[in-house]
């Protein structure tokens, strides 16, 4: 008798950034679609992965990662977001090395959501919350943040709350709409979090690409809401080395010590030769991260300034490396009817945004990115001009 296989996660198929890439490969598109960089990580990260492997540092790293690792991200997290000179994070306690924030993400969620929990997560969420909340048995409170503006309504999150609440998920800088959070969304969730007796999981992978001045708000600068936190970053976005699959997770030292009981059984540890790699680029080099906000600006506004003549609405990118499009005025199609229609007959390939939303979306608003050179930018924005 063949045996029928019962899915644990029967609502999950092929991913939208798989489907559209695949698109745009078969029909030779320019990607704008999938989120990873166009050119390479530094030369400088590239020279030292290579001295770590040739040297030998080719085994098992310690599972919560290499310690002068750990300490440099507490220098970076201390400089960045912690103004207090009196507050000191623990950084060998309270900081674990990931299989890119995705393993980071998947670990938290095991960490904290039980049999029945709900998890609040905001519409149009990244892909890779709800799978994991169900896998551990709970299940996701959609909220939807609309266009054009994508606020977090926090009277709503408030009525949502329940008995059965067990976290919320935050993202800012925020992908697919590039909106940030603010300084109010913080102070809302942190009493509604001390309120009901919650916890937070916050997605910063982009936490070095704002711009316009405006400086990234992280959870890690609210002492009380940190208590209650796991905050979640990437290498792969702020190195652009998306493949080397490395990232962290930093949260309180008894949460930390939850979250490394099931890191250690997911993979141990993390790529060692990066970890050391790294490790050399957070010392000799914190221009690259001083700097990324300014690198992705540029190419945010050549993208912006190249589509002005376009009837495509832009909407305002504040953070990520992500811009999205109003097409109201080039089409009435759906957006993933639009987008595939851009992908196979237009050349461009985008991502529709329906997908990230569990209730129906019908604004007519597409996702590029914009970590592409310059010449890929302004051959993107050429051909979409002539729509
Ligand atoms: C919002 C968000 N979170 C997490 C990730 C995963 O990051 P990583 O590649 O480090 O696993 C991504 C990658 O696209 C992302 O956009």
């Amino acid at each position: 008798m063949k045996p029928t296989f019962q899915s644990k996660l029967p609502n999950v198929g092929t991913s939208i950034f798989t489907e559209m890439s695949l698109m745009a490969h078969q029909y030779g598109a320019i990607n704008l679609s999938q989120g990873f960089p166009e050119f390479d990580t530094p030369d400088f990260l590239k020279a030292a992965i290579n001295q770590a492997i040739n040297e030998g540092k080719n085994q098992y790293s310690p599972s919560s990662g290499l310690p002068d690792l750990l300490h440099e991200i507490g220098q970076l997290v201390q400089r960045c977001y912690i103004k207090d000179e009196s507050r000191r994070l623990d950084a060998l306690n309270t900081i674990s090395i990931t299989s890119g924030a995705t393993e980071a993400l998947m670990v938290a969620i095991q960490t904290l959501v039980r049999s029945g929990d709900e998890v609040i997560v905001f519409d149009p969420a990244y892909d890779a919350y709800e799978p994991g909340i169900e896998l551990a048995g709970g299940s996701c409170r959609h909220i939807a943040m609309n266009a054009p503006d994508y606020e977090i309504d926090w009277s709503e999150v408030s009525k949502a709350i329940n008995d059965n609440t067990r976290a919320i998920v935050i993202n800012s800088p925020h992908n697919p709409t590039g909106t940030l959070l603010n300084r109010n969304d913080l102070e809302a969730l942190q009493r509604l979090v001390l309120e009901h007796d919650l916890y937070v999981i916050s997605d910063e992978v982009y936490e070095h690409m704002t711009f316009d001045g405006i400086l990234h708000e992280s959870v890690l600068a609210y002492p009380e809401l940190f208590e209650r936190s796991f905050v979640i970053s990437s290498f792969g976005k702020t190195f652009h080395c998306t493949g080397w699959k490395m990232g962290y997770c930093v949260a309180p030292e008894a949460l930390t010590a939850e979250f490394r009981k099931i890191h250690q059984y997911v993979t141990f540890c993390s790529f060692t030769p990066a970890q050391f790699a790294i490790t050399e680029m957070l010392k000799a080099e914190p221009k690259h991260i001083d700097d990324l906000a300014t690198f992705y600006e540029q190419k945010r506004d050549v993208l912006v300034n190249a589509l002005q003549k376009s009837r495509f609405k832009i909407l305002p990118s504040k953070g990520t490396y992500f811009l999205l499009l109003d097409y109201s005025e080039v089409s009435d199609l759906n957006d993933v009817e639009f987008c595939h229609w851009l992908t196979q007959e237009i050349g461009v390939a985008a991502i529709p945004l329906s997908p990230f939303y569990q209730a129906e979306n019908l604004s007519k608003v597409v996702r590029v990115c914009f970590a592409k050179n310059e010449d890929t930018l302004l051959q993107a924005a050429e051909i979409l001009c002539q729509l």
